[in-house]
Parts: C-alpha cells; sequence; structure tokens
C-alpha cells in the first residue's frame, strides 16, 4: 500500500476514531490566502522508509506526534510553574494565570518541602517560602487550593523525594471539595533519578526511593486512573549543562529504569506505561530541538514495544511537557529573553508537546512579576493562535535537516542508551557517576565556547550595553517565614495529637514491611500529620542518601 492509501486508512480509522471523541478545534483551517491546511503533509512521491520511521500521528512510531489531530483537536496546556511564599500568595497567583488564559496549574514548591523539613525545622531556614509555596501540611494544601475546582483543572506538582506526601495531600483535598481521587488529573514529577544526577533534592537512597515510586504507580493505577504518576525529566539535565543528545539519552536512560522497577514489583507493564509522562528542556536552537523532541518519540515507541513488550497504544506514548530554557535566560538586558523564549516556546510546538511552560524575561533576576508571567503566556497565546503553526500537525516533516537531525540523534541517543546498559542500567551508571561526568564535560564545553566568543549570547558578550540595576523586580516578603511557623504552630496546636501519633506508628509498620506506602500517607495526611513528620519516619526506616562525588 503506497502513502496516500495508508493516509486514506489513518484519516479513515485512527482519525475518524478520534474526532468522533473530540472534534477538532474548526471545520476548516486554512492560510491567510485561502489555501486549505491538510491536518498532516505527507510525500506524494517514493519515500523509502517513511512508513517505519515517520508514520502518521496518533500511530506507531509516533514520530510525527502522539494524538491523531494534534492541535487541531486541542491546544497543548499552557501551563506556568508557579509557587512562592505562603500557600495564600501562590493560590492568588494560580487564579491570576488562570483569569489571563492558562489551561493547566503547576505548583512549585519551596526548597524545604522538596527536602521533606516543615516550615520550623533548622534546614528551612532563610528558604521557606523562596523558590516556591511552603507546604506544611493539609491546612497549607487547602489554603493552596481554595476556590479551584480540582475535576476541572489538571495540576502538575514539581515534587519528588516528597511527592506521595504532595499527592496524598491533593487526593484529600479533592475529597474535602467532593471531588473522588478518581476525578482528579494531573502530575507529579516524582523522578528521583534525575535528582541524584542533576537537581539535588534527593533524601532516601535509590532503592527505598525506587519503592516509594513504584507504590505510587500501583496505588494510581487503581485508584487515581486519570494521574500521571511520574513526569521522567530532561529539563534538569540540560539545565545542568548536558547536550541536546545527552538530555533524550539519559531521560529515557531512566524512563527504562522506571518501567524496569515497577515490572520487578511485580506490575505488568500496560497496567501502568500509559501514565509515564516526561519533561524536557526547549533550547535555543530551534531545529535541533524539533528534532530531538522527535527522535525521543521514535526511540520510546520502539523501547517500549521491542524491549517491554507493550501492547496498549498508549503506553508506546511519549507525552511531554516543555519548559524553555531557564538556563539560557541573561540578566542583561531582560527584554531580550522575550524573544529567546518565543523561539523555544515554537520549538516545543513544532515538536509536538502536550504541554508547556515559557518562562519569564525577569527571571535570571527574581521569581517573575506579574507584568512578566503575563508576557510569557500571552508568547504560548500568540503561536496558538496567530502564528498558524498549530494547525497542521508536525510541520517541519520532510525537511531534509530536521529529518536527517532526528535520525541523527536517535542513533546518537541509542549509543548512549546502549552505553548505560552495560553500565548495568541508569541507577548503577549514576552510582558511578556516568551521566553526571558526560553532563559536566558538556557544560564546561558549552562555557568555554561563550568565553572564546565561539558562541555569542546577545547581550553577553555581543551588542552589549551600560544598564542601571534592574528596578521593579519580585521581592519575596521576609515575613513569609515568621508566618509560616506561626501558623504551623497553631495547626499542631489545634489537631489531634494521639491520632496523628497512631497514623505515624501505622506509617513506620508499612515501611518496615511490604505494604503499599500510600493509603497510610493518606491516612497520615488527613490526620493533619505534616509533612515532614512523615518525611521523618522514612528518614528513621529508609536512611538517607550521599551523593556519588564527581571529579
Ligand atoms: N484529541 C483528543 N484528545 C486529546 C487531544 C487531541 N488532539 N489532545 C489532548 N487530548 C486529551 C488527552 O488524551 C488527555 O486526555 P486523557 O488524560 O484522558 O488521556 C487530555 O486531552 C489532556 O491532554 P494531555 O494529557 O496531553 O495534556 P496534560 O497537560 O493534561 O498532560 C502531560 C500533559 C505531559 C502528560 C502531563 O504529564 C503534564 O501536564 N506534565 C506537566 C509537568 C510540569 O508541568 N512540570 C513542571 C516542572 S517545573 C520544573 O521541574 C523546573 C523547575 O525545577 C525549575
Amino acid at each position: 500500500m503506497n502513502i496516500s492509501d495508508k493516509k486514506q486508512q489513518w484519516t479513515n480509522g485512527t482519525v475518524a476514531k478520534n474526532i468522533a471523541r473530540s472534534p477538532e478545534r474548526k471545520t476548516d483551517f486554512t492560510t491567510t490566502s485561502n489555501i486549505e491546511l491538510e491536518r498532516c503533509f505527507t510525500p506524494d512521491f517514493e519515500y523509502p522508509g517513511y512508513e517505519e520511521n515517520l508514520g502518521f500521528p496518533g500511530e506507531y512510531p509516533f514520530t510525527r506526534g502522539v494524538q491523531p489531530t494534534m492541535y487541531r483537536g486541542r491546544f497543548w496546556t499552557m501551563r506556568q510553574y508557579a509557587g512562592f511564599g505562603t500557600a495564600k500568595e501562590s493560590n492568588e497567583r494560580y487564579k491570576y494565570l488562570l483569569a489571563a488564559g492558562q489551561t493547566g496549574l503547576s505548583v512549585a514548591f519551596d526548597l524545604p518541602t522538596q527536602m521533606g523539613y516543615d516550615s520550623d525545622a533548622a534546614m528551612s531556614q532563610g528558604e521557606v517560602g523562596k523558590v516556591g509555596v511552603a507546604i506544611d501540611s493539609l491546612a497549607d494544601m487547602e489554603i493552596l487550593f481554595d476556590g479551584i475546582p480540582l475535576d476541572k483543572v489538571s495540576t502538575s506538582m514539581t515534587i519528588n523525594s516528597t511527592a506521595a506526601i504532595l499527592l496524598c495531600m491533593y487526593i484529600a483535598v479533592a475529597e474535602k471539595q467532593g471531588v473522588s481521587a478518581d476525578q482528579i488529573s494531573g502530575t507529579i514529577q516524582n523522578d528521583i533519578l534525575k535528582e541524584y544526577m542533576a537537581r539535588g533534592t534527593y533524601i532516601y537512597p535509590p532503592k527505598e526511593s525506587m519503592r516509594i515510586i513504584t507504590d505510587i504507580f500501583a496505588y494510581c493505577k487503581d485508584s487515581v486512573p486519570k494521574w500521571n504518576t511520574i513526569s521522567i525529566s530532561g529539563y534538569h539535565i540540560r539545565e545542568a549543562g548536558s547536550s541536546a543528545v545527552q538530555e533524550v539519552a539519559f531521560t529515557l536512560a531512566d524512563g527504562i529504569a522506571y518501567v524496569d522497577a515497577a515490572i520487578k514489583a511485580g506490575l505488568a507493564v500496560d497496567d501502568f506505561a500509559p501514565r509515564l509522562a516526561f519533561f524536557f528542556n526547549a533550547h535555543n536552537n530551534l531545529l535541533e530541538e524539533v528534532a530531538k523532541f522527535r527522535a525521543a518519540r521514535r526511540i520510546w515507541a520502539k523501547v517500549m514495544k521491542e524491549r517491554f513488550g507493550a501492547k496498549d497504544p498508549k503506553s508506546l506514548m511519549l507525552r511531554f511537557h516543555t519548559q524553555t530554557a531557564g538556563c539560557t535566560l541573561t540578566a542583561q538586558q531582560p527584554d531580550n529573553n522575550i524573544m529567546r523564549v518565543t523561539i523555544q516556546a515554537l520549538a516545543a510546538v513544532l515538536g509536538g508537546t502536550q504541554s508547556l511552560h515559557t518562562n519569564s524575561r525577569d527571571e535570571a533576576l527574581a521569581l517573575p512579576t506579574e507584568d512578566s508571567v503575563r508576557i510569557a503566556l500571552r508568547t504560548q497565546q500568540v503561536i496558538a493562535y496567530e502564528s498558524g503553526v498549530a494547525d497542521s500537525i508536525d510541520p517541519l516533516a520532510g525537511s531534509f535537516l530536521v529529518e536527517s537531525l532526528t535520525d541523527q540523534i536517535e542513533k546518537a541517543a541509542m549509543d548512549y542508551i546502549d552505553k548505560i546498559d552495560s553500565l548495568g542500567g541508569a541507577v548503577e551508571a549514576i552510582s558511578r557517576g556516568f551521566q553526571q561526568k558526560e553532563i559536566q564535560d558538556s557544560a564546561y564545553a558549552y562555557q568555554k565556547s561563550i568565553e572564546k566568543d565561539d558562541l555569542i549570547i546577545v547581550g553577553v558578550n555581543k551588542f552589549t550595553i551600560q544598564e542601571p540595576p534592574p528596578t521593579g523586580l519580585l521581592k519575596i516578603k521576609e515575613e513569609v517565614e515568621i508566618f509560616q511557623k506561626k501558623a504551623l504552630g497553631e495547626m499542631k496546636a489545634g489537631r489531634d495529637t494521639a491520632k496523628v501519633q497512631e497514623t505515624l506508628q501505622l506509617l513506620e509498620n508499612a515501611a518496615k514491611g511490604t505494604d503499599n506506602l500510600m493509603p497510610h500517607i493518606l491516612n497520615a495526611v488527613k490526620a493533619y500529620a505534616t509533612l515532614g513528620e512523615i518525611a521523618d519516619v522514612f528518614r528513621g526506616v529508609f536512611g538517607k542518601h550521599t551523593e556519588t562525588v564527581v571529579l
């Protein structure tokens, strides 16, 4: 069957089924000259390897996109990462963003929350509410989502070591709104391997961390079916200085390790794989980034089909969120960042992202102001509604450059994955510092190229100007820490301490045994046990991880 026959088959089958369930957002898509834009352009000449390498959107190997109609059916989710100070302040920012038209929530937590410490812990001093919102207990979560209907919005939570605790708090808040766990949708990042490799907010040793993660997979399969249980992240690997190839390779190698761990924990691959999600960076080199996303989709589809024997098409789909590259933002001439973010966002869209965060122009200097975050969101809206690139699927397909880069990135990434396999897999390779060393070498080379002016950063090493100190930056109120500690003390004074102790004891028993931890964590958060108290139970049973230092 030739390509045009296959296209007809795809249109009458996969597309028609999808449209019956979820109509496209317009009946016809044309250019300004009224030229029809086909849903998916394909070669009208012999194109060897088209079917096995490109195929059609919503079909294996998903190179051209995971959904049959992609953005003709639904734009990517505009999901701005946000959170700072108290739960009340963050709640106000979420309502501001939703009113400005964003279509998904994304919670940034402060470091104490990410590291399993309450706001009154010595380790938390100076960090409460700084890089994200301070969450000590269910009481804070109730404030965080006050007035936000959790059956109507999907929420991403950038939380890893304490992801199970925050997910249980979210379930508990939803229940208080009358929304059952099987109605909520969202994502927890829950990707501990990249924390060991590149980001650093780990607590427990790998084995115990993987147990918590696979307990979440098992629990959500039955109780929270619309929840994406992990967001396997390449973003931070790239932010740490990796190349595009390393970003794909190390992320997918982590994905393989999670699938391995879940199968070893007794789960069937199609029971959890459909709810694995990914998270990538969108860097400056637009064409390489588009090719990177296409290569990642094809690799993951092949790995899941050939290596793990997954049968459910949803197990083969690499669904991902993208954040534009924070590391490319400059403190110099901050308005230049608007153009960088636009190019990076365009790369993510041309690459088929499912969800997107666009950085704000002032984020090299401080947390974003309302004006800056609105510009960042408007960047997405202009691309979606005005540029036309969302009206036909995978529009750069067939480009000699993009197809060649897609193939070359796939090959180079697979070489890395084979190497990691030979080291015993991602967990073992990380313990030997392999990925960390590769990232360090790339980061060093990138920095040297800027210092030698081989790589031009506008406003930094070329086209510089004398600039006055920046003004109008968002300042985190100093009294956040005082307020949070006071609120925590009052919450503790009002709770049933005996009940809290009982739930923490049951949690400790479960941690020492083989029970799924989630029901016990849920009971503890519902009794208003704090995040720090729960994390301490696990520290007592699992111990703490010590980093592999890579020289
Ligand atoms: N036709 C039919 N249905 C369609 C469609 C189409 N064209 N397009 C989408 N849909 C459906 C989907 O199938 C889905 O339905 P389902 O859940 O029943 O399958 C629904 O519409 C929503 O679509 P998506 O699932 O594609 O979009 P979401 O936005 O809900 O999910 C995700 C995207 C990538 C799967 C998810 O994991 C996600 O939202 N991730 C976000 C992660 C995130 O925001 N991370 C931020 C981290 S910040 C950080 O770490 C950086 C800091 O450290 C500096």
